[in-house]
């Protein structure tokens, strides 16, 4: 293969595995080789130039397309591995193409941001940055107070991405959408969007003025959650709007991966139970995963992930171990 040929795209699993094993998985040297080979396509991911690898993405209404895998950030920096361990893990992720990082104003309240400020320091341009502001914080110009600290947090002074994180009761939504907008214009944010809303919520959403600028929804989703196929996820699709599904292994502890179908489909293709979850979350190119770890050796199992194409028949079985929700 050409050179050029292969800094055009993202690994895939084959390729990554003999690397890994070249190497004898000295991390630092693996990181280094593939960050060599797809930075161009890494780049290209997260700031919407071409792609050819269409099935590892996932593209905004906006034409902003980003990897349909990321990281997420919820546990991070509250002491469950040391704080070096879990930004080497976040910037591994980075290297490995999961350039998509979540966080939340709520997380660790705010210690999380602060990592991932840390983990991106000298790299920000590399990353498609996300946060979310509580409900609480969003009456009067809370948004843009809120906003201002997440960016001071972080070391940074814009938002890829800018979600309201649950439903307000208190707060009407042309307002919230208001808010979001003037961020937008002032440059604070590229875009927004919101989490844990339902059908009816995302209804009310584009009833008000540029309420149909929302770009994601971000909820729950994995093989075994799988009621928003019922309603939400159509909706989404029929909308053009991709989904950012959290705790796609299952949530902490990831439980999930103790399934045996999982881990069957894994050994078929020396991989991870971890790695099948994930690629069964993504297989549908309007799906962003955002997979949480705070181990190296974990984000490297799950980035696996973005090269593996599950084979119907391993769909079949996964939908017989999971069935997806009755209409
Ligand atoms: N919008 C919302 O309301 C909302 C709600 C929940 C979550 N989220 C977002 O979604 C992200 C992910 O969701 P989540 O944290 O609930 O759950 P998750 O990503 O499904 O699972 C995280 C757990 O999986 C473990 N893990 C990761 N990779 C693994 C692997 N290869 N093998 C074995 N274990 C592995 C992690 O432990 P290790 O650290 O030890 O790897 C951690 O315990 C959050 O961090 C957050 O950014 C958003």
């Amino acid at each position: 293969m050409k050179s050029e040929d292969m800094n055009k795209r993202l690994l895939n699993r084959r390729e990554f595995n003999g690397l890994c094993a070249a190497l004898g998985s000295s991390l630092p040297a693996v990181a280094t080789t593939i960050a060599a080979l797809s930075s161009e396509s890494t780049f290209s991911a997260a700031f919407g130039a071409a792609s050819n690898d269409a099935e590892r993405t996932v593209k905004f209404h906006d034409g902003t397309i980003v990897p349909a895998l990321g990281q997420g950030s919820a546990n991070l920096a509250q002491g469950r591995h040391p704080e070096t361990v879990e930004e080497e893990a976040l910037r591994t992720g980075i290297s490995l193409g999961m350039t998509l990082i979540d966080t939340a104003e709520i997380y660790g309240n705010g210690s999380s941001e602060k990592l991932i400020g840390s983990a991106i320091a000298g790299q920000r341009d590399r990353v498609f940055l996300v946060s979310k502001v509580w409900p609480n914080h969003v009456a009067g110009n809370g948004i843009a107070r809120a906003c201002e600290a997440s960016l001071a947090r972080l070391g940074t002074d814009h938002f890829d991405l800018y979600l309201l994180h649950w439903p307000s009761r208190d707060t009407g939504l042309s307002s919230i959408v208001a808010a979001f907008e003037g961020l937008r214009a002032a440059g604070k944010i590229r875009a927004w969007g919101v989490s844990n809303f339902k059908v009816g919520d995302m209804r009310e959403l584009f009833r008000v003025p540029h309420g149909d600028r929302c770009a994601t929804n971000q909820v729950l989703y994995n093989v075994g959650s799988r009621g928003i196929e019922h309603d939400l996820l159509p909706w989404c699709e029929q909308h053009g709007m991709p989904v950012m599904a959290y705790s796609p292994l299952g949530g902490p502890g990831a439980s999930l991966l103790r399934d045996p179908t999982l881990a069957r489909i894994g050994a078929a293709h020396s991989c991870s139970a971890a790695a099948v979850a994930l690629a069964w979350t993504i297989r549908s190119g309007n799906v962003i995963a955002i997979p949480e770890s705070g181990s190296a050796a974990h984000v490297k199992e799950n980035a696996v992930a973005l090269s593996l194409t599950l084979t119907s028949q391993e769909l079949q079985s996964l939908d017989t171990a999971y069935p997806p929700p009755s209409r």
